[in-house]
């Protein structure tokens, strides 16, 4: 096939001319897989989350809602090439930053006027791998936009914070610690670069925010609830501290 034989190329080529920026030396959890799982990433056929894109593709074309409208309808493919790699953003007339699940989620009650998606819903998931999809190979590039420092901000002092039962910081992992072993998994550096992304321990395809919520039930933390501020602030962070990064989706993690 041709299609993903170029997109091979192409992410070759980004990660190359990442690699020659000397001083960067950061990783995406790509890098930190084998080859195995980075093969099945990279093929099309074999990366479970391209099913997932491909039911995105359809209910894109779907009408839906009071407005029997399609995503289509209202929006070109080509507009939604980079626009994942540049969320979290401000919702227009919003005073709350949203990122792109939440993006697609307003989209659907506002302007489908349809039952709103559920969070992590296959619906949604699907949704937002389709438009995230249109970016693979891309480098991240959140906006300069003043209204999301504070936002940013916030994510990064939670990412230095110590908290749960572990008493620990997402910083002392996933900074001090990064390439080292846990309970045999090797610490990523937390670049937000794949998602949605199939997980192997989910078996299914999956946010950034379910991750997040997976780190923190894990140093035993209380997660916050599902449309919390914290993770939209979180992902600027990670979002901002991965800038120029290539944006990977649908990712394939273990
Ligand atoms: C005890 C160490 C530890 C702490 C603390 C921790 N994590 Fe993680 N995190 C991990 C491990 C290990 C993985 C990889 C999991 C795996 O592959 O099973 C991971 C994965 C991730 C990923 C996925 C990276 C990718 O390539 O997709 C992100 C993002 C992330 N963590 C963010 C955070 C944030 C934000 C916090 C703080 C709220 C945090 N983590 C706290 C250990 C930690
Ligand atoms: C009736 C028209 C309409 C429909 C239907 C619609 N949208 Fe939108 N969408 C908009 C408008 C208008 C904006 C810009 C709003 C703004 O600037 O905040 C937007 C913004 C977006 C953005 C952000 C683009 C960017 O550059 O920041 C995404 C992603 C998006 N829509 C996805 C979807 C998806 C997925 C669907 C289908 C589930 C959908 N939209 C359905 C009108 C629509």
């Amino acid at each position: 096939m041709l299609l993903p034989a170029v997109f091979a190329a192409s992410f070759a080529l980004a990660q190359a001319s990442a690699d020659k920026t000397a001083a960067d030396k950061r990783r995406s959890g790509y890098q930190d897989m084998g080859a195995a799982l980075q093969k099945m990433q990279d093929d099309d056929t074999a990366n479970p989350g391209m099913l997932f894109v491909q039911l995105g593709q359809q209910l894109w074309a779907k009408p839906a809602g009071a407005a029997n409208k399609a995503c289509a309808d209202c929006h070109s493919l080509a507009d939604m090439k980079g626009v994942a790699a540049r969320y979290p953003a401000m919702a227009k007339d919003g005073d709350k930053p949203i990122d792109l699940e939440g993006r697609v989620r307003l989209c659907r009650t506002v302007n489908q006027q349809a039952e709103p998606l559920a969070p992590e819903s296959r619906e949604l998931l699907s949704l937002a791998a389709f438009v995230a999809n249109q970016s693979r190979g891309l480098p991240i590039a959140p906006p300069d936009d003043p209204r999301l420092a504070p936002f940013r901000a916030q994510g990064a002092a939670i990412y230095q914070r110590r908290q749960g039962q572990l008493n620990l910081s997402c910083a002392i992992c996933h900074d001090d610690n990064a390439g080292k072993k846990l309970a045999g998994v090797t610490i990523p550096e937390a670049h937000p670069t794949g998602y949605p992304l199939y997980r192997l321990e989910w078996q299914a395809l999956g946010s950034l925010k379910r991750r997040l919520r997976n780190c923190l039930i894990g140093i035993r933390a209380e997660a916050y609830p599902s449309d919390a501020v914290e993770y939209v602030a979180l992902e600027i962070y990670l979002m901002d501290r991965a800038r120029g990064m290539v944006f990977e989706s649908p990712g394939v993690r273990p």
